[in-house]
């Protein structure tokens, strides 16, 4: 009883949004389990914040409405018949990432995702999809315009934080080849991070349904199905002496060093501390109250590259497996850079660079 009751609840639940995903609900049970596994999921979540963010104007804008509808998916590539690369007007609240923003005839055949620094991707195949909605907003590109020019380390009134936004995932994963971080100028970049052939795409590593990695494939290789575990890389990223870990926490330990390294910096080269707090604007001045209106206004370009880079990997919570050398490059050279800057007053170890 309890069976049927989820399946009727998930086939009506996924008829509710629109003819175009009923194509995909036949009645035997491996779809049923589909439908199931993507109510589950944050795709299909309605009451999240990614969908229901806009409820009080009633529509979505353009330049939101790709990534946070279907139905703007579908409009913006041109797969309901309008025209490509736009969307005409704001899209109406309601929607989710239903089965027809993969499904729709076209989507697979998407020729080229462009990406926040204007690069493009061709021929992505199957995972279009995903690469245009988990590609965050900004470039590492933007971040060189915005503070081109100017001293490194002189507090600049014009400079304000600019967010990466969220599950950036696709940025992390092609590196180098999209610009999705703050690249330092002199050094080398690790480019899309290839994996292994049979686990290389986000569809192989995530059940396309329910979200989640699928970690039971990865026994084989790494044997162990803890993913934060796995580790194949030899060096001593974070300078602890210690490469019996997983990646994971390398990844972690430099954050966490990168975050001392800000706050040491504000306070000592900007002279202005700062508080980073998980909600929007993200940076603050420290000592007051944790709003829009008191959000880090002591920038200097040296501090916001290094920011936004501390943002950028720290909001892609798979960097460690979507390009765990990219993530380490970025982070080294962004704590390296603030304390190159002058004395900070704290001890900074620093292991080797991939
Ligand atoms: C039309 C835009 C869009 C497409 C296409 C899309 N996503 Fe998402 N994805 C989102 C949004 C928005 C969220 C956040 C949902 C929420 O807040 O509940 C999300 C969330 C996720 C999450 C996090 C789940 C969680 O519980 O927080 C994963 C993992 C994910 N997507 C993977 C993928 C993969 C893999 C693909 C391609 C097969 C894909 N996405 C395609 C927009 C999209
Ligand atoms: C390139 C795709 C893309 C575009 C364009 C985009 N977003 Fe998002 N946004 C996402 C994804 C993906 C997430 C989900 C992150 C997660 O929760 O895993 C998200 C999450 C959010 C959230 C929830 C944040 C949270 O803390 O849970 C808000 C609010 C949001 N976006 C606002 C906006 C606004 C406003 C715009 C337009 C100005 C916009 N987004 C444009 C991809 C996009
Ligand atoms: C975020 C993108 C996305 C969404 C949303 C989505 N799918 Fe899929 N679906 C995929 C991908 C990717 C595959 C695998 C295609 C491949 O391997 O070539 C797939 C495969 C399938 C298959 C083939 C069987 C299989 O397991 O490979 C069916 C049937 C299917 N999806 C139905 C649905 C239904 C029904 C929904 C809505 C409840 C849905 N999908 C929502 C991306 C998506
Ligand atoms: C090599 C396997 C692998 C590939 C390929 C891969 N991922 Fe991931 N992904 C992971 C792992 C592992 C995690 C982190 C799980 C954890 O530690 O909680 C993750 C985390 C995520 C998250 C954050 C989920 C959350 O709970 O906040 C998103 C979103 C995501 N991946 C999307 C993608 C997209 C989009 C692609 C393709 C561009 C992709 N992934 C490619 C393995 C992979
Ligand atoms: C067919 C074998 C194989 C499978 C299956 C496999 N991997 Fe891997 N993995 C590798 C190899 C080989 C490397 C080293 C790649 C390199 O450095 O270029 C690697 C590297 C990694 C790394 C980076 C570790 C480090 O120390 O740099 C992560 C994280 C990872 N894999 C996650 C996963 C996850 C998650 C899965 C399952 C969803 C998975 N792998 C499945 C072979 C595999």
């Amino acid at each position: 009883m309890r069976t049927s009751t989820i399946v009727i609840a998930g086939i009506s639940a996924f008829l509710a949004f629109g003819p175009a995903s009923g194509a995909y609900a036949q009645q035997s049970s491996p779809e049923l389990t589909i439908v199931e596994k993507w109510l589950g999921s944050g795709h299909a979540d309605r009451d999240s914040p990614s969908f229901t963010h806009w409820n009080a104007e009633g529509a979505i804008p353009q330049n939101c409405a790709v990534c946070h509808s279907g139905e703007g998916f579908r409009e913006f590539y041109g797969l309901d018949g309008s025209p490509v690369g736009e969307i005409a007007h704001p899209i109406p609240t309601g929607g989710v990432i239903d089965c027809a923003t993969c499904h729709e005839d076209g989507a697979e055949d998407i020729a080229a995702v462009s990406f926040p620094s204007g690069i493009e991707i061709a021929t992505p195949g199957s995972v279009a999809t995903c690469l245009t909605c988990h590609q965050g907003r900004q470039s590492g590109v933007n971040i060189s315009r915005a503070t081109d020019g100017m001293d490194d380390d002189t507090v600049n009134p014009e400079l304000t934080f600019l967010n990466p936004h969220y599950a950036v995932a696709a940025a992390t994963q092609f590196g180098s080849e999209v610009k999705g971080a703050y690249e330092y100028p002199g050094k080398d970049y690790m480019g899309r991070f290839a994996h292994v052939p049979a686990f290389s795409t986000c569809a192989d590593c995530h059940d396309p349904h329910s979200l989640e990695v699928v970690a039971v494939t990865c026994v084989g290789c790494h044997q162990t199905d803890d993913v934060r575990a796995i580790r194949t890389s030899r060096g001593d990223y974070d300078g602890d002496g210690d490469t019996s870990t997983g990646i994971y926490l390398e990844i972690a330990n430099l954050t966490a060093r990168l975050s001392e390294a800000i706050e040491a910096y504000a306070s000592e080269i900007s002279g202005t501390p700062i508080v980073y707090a998980d909600r929007f604007p993200y940076f603050f001045n420290a000592g007051t109250e944790m709003t829009p209106a008191n959000r880090y206004n002591a920038w200097t370009p040296n501090l916001l590259r290094a920011a936004y880079n501390f943002q950028f990997i720290s909001k892609d919570k798979g960097a460690y497996s979507h390009n765990p050398h990219y993530a380490i490059q970025v982070l080294h050279d962004s704590i390296e850079s603030l304390a190159n800057a002058g004395n900070l007053g704290i001890e900074i170890e620093l292991g080797e660079r991939p």
